[in-house]
């Protein structure tokens, strides 16, 4: 057992497709070059704590955590990545005993996947601490349990971004096929405001409950532009890619998914000379993408810095989780 590790995850985001992606239709997914950082170090058995930049800490007894796992739910945000790192020990056949310290580029309920980089950055230093190299396949599926703690249903996508990396189109029942995408540019724009993905999903399951023809019509819809997106990603075809973003924007607004802090700020970056832009993510608050190039990047950034809590200029394609070298830290 080494005495600290550190592993980094990716964020992602959804190019094209959320919501219809829960009804079986394909999505676009990119991971992005923002990371995750997780420091693991040795606490004496039975311990878990967390430690993280504008949430403070938290310290469970394995006791405790076992009985939240077993129950499923979470009193405070901080008991998320103790569970990550407690169903690591155990996956392993190891008896918990870890600090892990959090940092993160993004806050929860950003849509950007924060939650599974987190669960997947504490899976994958834990591990190595004490000696395993989990292979891809589990620390998907160690993530995937994690997720379960915050969306009622994930579809997996976040998982599989975090994990992977790279751009991929994902079927719910097909899980992800990768593509030789383009790395892009992207502004990301935080609303400031944070949303829980299930209440949203489940805004739209009561929609259409109610008008099942006109959802499910967008939904073919969203599905036709996802890939289509997909094939303008691969030939790197930026104006066809910003019209389908737009256009996948749009329809999400029908869907009742957007607000108007999220339409504001796609207002913005089209105004300023974004290829295209839409909300990514599950809506009602969170962030933006707006589709860039070198040329445009600063100024769609300035713009969106005006009216946004939070923006990123990012490149799509990142590495998934991985080890980092403690030396360079
Ligand atoms: C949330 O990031 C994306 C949704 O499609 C839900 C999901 O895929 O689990 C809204």
């Amino acid at each position: 057992m080494s005495a600290s590790s550190i592993a980094s995850a990716p964020l992602k985001t959804i190019l094209c497709g959320e919501h219809a992606v829960v009804y079986g239709y394909p999505a676009l997914v990119t991971a992005i070059d923002l990371r995750v950082r997780v420091l693991s170090e040795p606490l004496p058995v039975g311990i878990i704590e967390v430690l993280s930049e504008g949430f403070g800490s938290w310290r469970e007894y394995a006791l405790n955590v076992a009985k939240l796992v077993e129950k499923r739910r979470l009193k405070h945000p901080l008991q998320y990545p103790i569970v990550a790192v407690y169903l690591t020990s155990r996956y392993i056949g190891e008896e918990p005993g870890s600090r892990v310290v959090v940092k993160s580029p993004a806050p929860d309920g950003s849509g950007l996947g924060t939650s599974a980089a987190v669960a997947a950055a504490c899976i994958c230093a834990t591990a190595i601490r004490y000696g395993f190299n989990l292979t891809p396949p589990m620390i998907a599926n160690l993530v995937q349990l994690c997720e379960r703690f915050v969306h009622e249903t994930p579809s997996g996508i976040d998982g599989t971004a975090v994990t992977y990396g790279g751009t991929f189109v994902y079927k719910r029942d097909e899980g992800p096929e990768f593509i030789d995408a383009k790395p892009l540019r992207l502004v990301v724009a935080f609303t400031g405001i944070k949303h829980r993905t299930a209440d949203l999903v489940r805004r739209v399951r009561r929609l259409r409950a109610k008008n099942r023809e006109y959802v499910d019509t967008i939904m073919a819809a969203i599905g036709e532009i996802a890939q289509e997106a997909a094939r303008a990603a691969v030939q790197g075809d930026l104006s066809l890619l910003g019209e389908q973003l737009h256009a996948n924007h749009l329809l999400l607004r029908q869907l009742g998914v957007s607000s108007k802090e999220l339409d504001r700020l796609v207002e913005t970056a089209l105004n300023a000379g974004s290829y295209g832009a839409k909300l990514t993510g599950a809506g009602g608050g969170g962030c933006i993408i707006a589709l860039v190039d070198e040329d445009v990047q600063y100024r769609v950034l300035a713009s969106l810095q005006n009216v946004s809590a939070s923006t990123w200029l990012v490149v799509t394609n990142a590495q998934g989780v991985h080890r980092e070298d403690i030396s360079e830290q």
